[in-house]
C-alpha cells in the first residue's frame, strides 16, 4: 500500500475544505476517523505504545479529526479485557502521550467516552446494567451475554457523573474534545430505546424521559469543559427494530441535544441485536453497500439545527462526497481508515484510490458483524505492531468462532 507524506490539498473536493465547530474549533477538513474500539488496552486499561503507534499513523495520514475507540467511564464496567478506561484515579500521562500522539500529524482528537450498560459479555467481572433487566437478544447466541440488572436511581445519576469526570480528564490530558457514545446498543442507546427500555420512573415511557439520561450528561459534561471543548454525540439514525427507536425519535433527539451546547451529532445505526452498523442489515433503507445511512441521514439533515456527521460504509472519494452532498457536514470513516490509513492522502493525489474489503457472507448478521470487526480489528493490532495491515484475510478466520480464549472470543465480538 502507498503511503504519502502530508501535502496541501491537490484537489479541490469539498472534503479537503475547512469546517467550524460551533463552540469555534476549526477542523482542518470534513474527513474523521470513526471511533473503533481497539481493545489494545495494557495493564491498568491504560493506552500504551501499540496505541500511540496506530494514533500517530492515523494523524499522518491526512484525516481531519481523530476520534479514539470508546473509553470507558467505568472500570467495572467493560465489554472486553482490552478496553481503555479513563475514570478519577486513571493517571493522566498515558493519555497525554495518547492524544500527542494523534495530533502529531495535524490532526484533531477527540475522546469518545461510553458505558456498555447491558452490552457485555456473560464473562465479564464486573456489573451488567441497564434501564431494565433485559438481556441482548441474538437468538441462540443470547447466552454470551450477561443478564443485566436494572439500575437504580442513585446508579443513574453516578453514571452522569463518571461521564463529567472522563470528559475533564479528557480535556486535562490534552484531547480536543470528546464523543458521547448514545449508538449502537450501549447504555444510553438502550435508554432510548422503548425495547430495552421498560421503566415507568422519570427515565422511561416518553422519548423525553428516554432521553433524560443522555441530556443530564452533556449537560454536565459541557458545565465541567472550556467553550471551547468540543462536546459530540454519536446517535443512531435508527435501531432497525420494529417498535425501537427510529429515525423520528432521532431528529426529536437532535432538537433537545441543540440547546445544551453540542458540536456535532454523529448518525450511525443498529446495535448487537441488528447489526446495522457495519452493514448487516436486511433493512431497505440501509441495504447500499456504500453510505449506510444516507438515505436517513439526508433526511435528518433537512431539519437538524446542529452539524452532522455520517459514518458507515464510505471507502471511495464519490461517495465521500456524495455524503457531503446531502447536506452532511463530516464524513466518519472505520474500517476504510483501519485498512489504509493514508487513504485521505492518497485522495489528494488520486481521486480514484480506494481500499476493498471483501463482503463477508456468513448467514446469521449477529456473527456476520462480530467476523467483520475482528478482521477490521486485526489489521488495528497490525497497524499498532507497525506491521503493514493485510486486508485480505478470510473474515471467518478472524471471527470469534475461530478465536481461541474466551477472554479473545468477548473481546472479538465488542460490537463497539
Ligand atoms: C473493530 C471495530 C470497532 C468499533 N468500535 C466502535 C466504538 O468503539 N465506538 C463506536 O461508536 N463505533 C465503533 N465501531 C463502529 C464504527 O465507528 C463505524 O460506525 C462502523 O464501523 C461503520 O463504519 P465503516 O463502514 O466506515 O467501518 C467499531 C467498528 C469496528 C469495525
Amino acid at each position: 500500500m502507498p503511503s504519502t507524506a502530508p501535502t496541501s490539498p491537490t484537489t479541490d473536493s469539498p472534503v479537503f475544505a475547512p469546517f467550524t465547530l460551533p463552540h469555534g474549533a476549526v477542523l482542518p477538513n470534513r474527513l474523521a476517523k470513526a471511533a473503533m474500539e481497539e481493545n489494545m488496552a495494557a495493564y491498568g486499561q491504560l493506552p500504551d505504545e501499540a496505541l500511540f503507534r496506530l494514533y500517530r499513523r492515523w494523524s499522518r495520514g491526512g484525516v481531519g479529526l481523530i476520534i479514539t475507540g470508546n473509553v470507558m467511564v467505568h472500570a467495572e464496567a467493560l465489554t472486553g479485557p482490552g478496553g481503555v478506561v479513563l475514570d478519577a484515579r486513571s493517571p493522566l500521562e498515558p493519555f497525554r502521550r495518547w492524544a500527542d500522539a494523534a495530533k502529531s500529524g495535524g490532526a484533531r482528537v477527540w475522546m469518545q467516552i461510553n458505558h456498555p450498560g447491558r452490552q457485555v459479555g456473560a464473562n465479564m467481572p464486573g456489573v451488567a446494567w441497564g434501564p431494565s433487566a433485559v438481556r441482548v437478544d441474538v437468538g441462540k447466541n443470547s447466552g454470551r451475554f450477561a443478564e443485566p440488572v436494572e439500575m437504580t436511581a442513585g446508579q443513574i445519576e453516578e453514571t452522569v457523573t463518571r461521564f463529567a469526570e472522563t470528559a475533564r480528564r479528557a480535556e486535562e490530558a490534552g484531547f480536543d474534545g470528546v464523543e458521547i457514545h448514545a449508538a449502537h446498543g450501549y447504555l444510553l442507546s438502550q435508554f432510548l430505546s422503548p425495547l430495552a427500555n421498560r421503566r415507568t420512573d422519570q427515565w422511561g415511557g416518553t422519548l423525553a424521559n428516554r432521553a433524560r439520561l443522555l441530556l443530564d450528561i452533556v449537560g454536565a459534561v459541557r458545565a465541567t469543559v472550556a467553550p471551547g471543548f468540543a462536546v459530540a454525540v454519536k446517535l443512531n439514525s435508527a435501531d432497525f427494530q420494529r417498535g425501537g427507536f427510529d429515525a423520528d425519535d432521532a431528529a426529536a433527539v437532535i432538537a433537545l441535544l441543540a440547546p445544551l451546547g453540542v458540536d456535532l451529532v454523529e448518525l450511525s445505526g443498529g446495535s448487537y441485536e441488528a447489526p446495522a452498523m457495519t452493514g448487516q442489515s436486511g433493512d431497505e433503507r440501509t441495504r447500499s453497500r456504500e453510505a449506510y445511512f444516507l438515505g436517513l441521514a439526508e433526511e435528518l439533515a433537512a431539519s437538524s439545527p446542529l452539524p452532522l456527521m455520517l459514518t458507515g460504509g464510505v471507502a471511495r472519494l464519490p461517495v465521500a462526497e456524495q455524503v457531503l452532498a446531502g447536506g452532511i457536514d463530516l464524513v466518519g470513516m472505520g474500517s476504510a481508515l483501519a485498512v489504509d490509513p493514508d487513504l485521505p492522502n492518497r485522495w489528494r493525489a488520486d481521486t480514484g484510490a480506494a481500499v476493498e474489503l471483501a463482503p463477508v457472507r456468513i448467514a446469521d448478521k449477529a456473527v456476520a458483524s462480530a467476523a467483520s470487526m475482528a478482521r477490521v480489528r486485526r489489521q488495528l493490532r497490525r497497524l499498532g505492531a507497525g506491521r503493514r495491515t493485510r486486508p485480505g484475510i478470510d473474515p471467518k478466520l478472524a471471527s470469534p468462532r475461530s478465536s481461541g480464549s474466551s477472554a479473545a472470543r468477548c473481546a472479538a465480538t465488542a460490537p463497539g
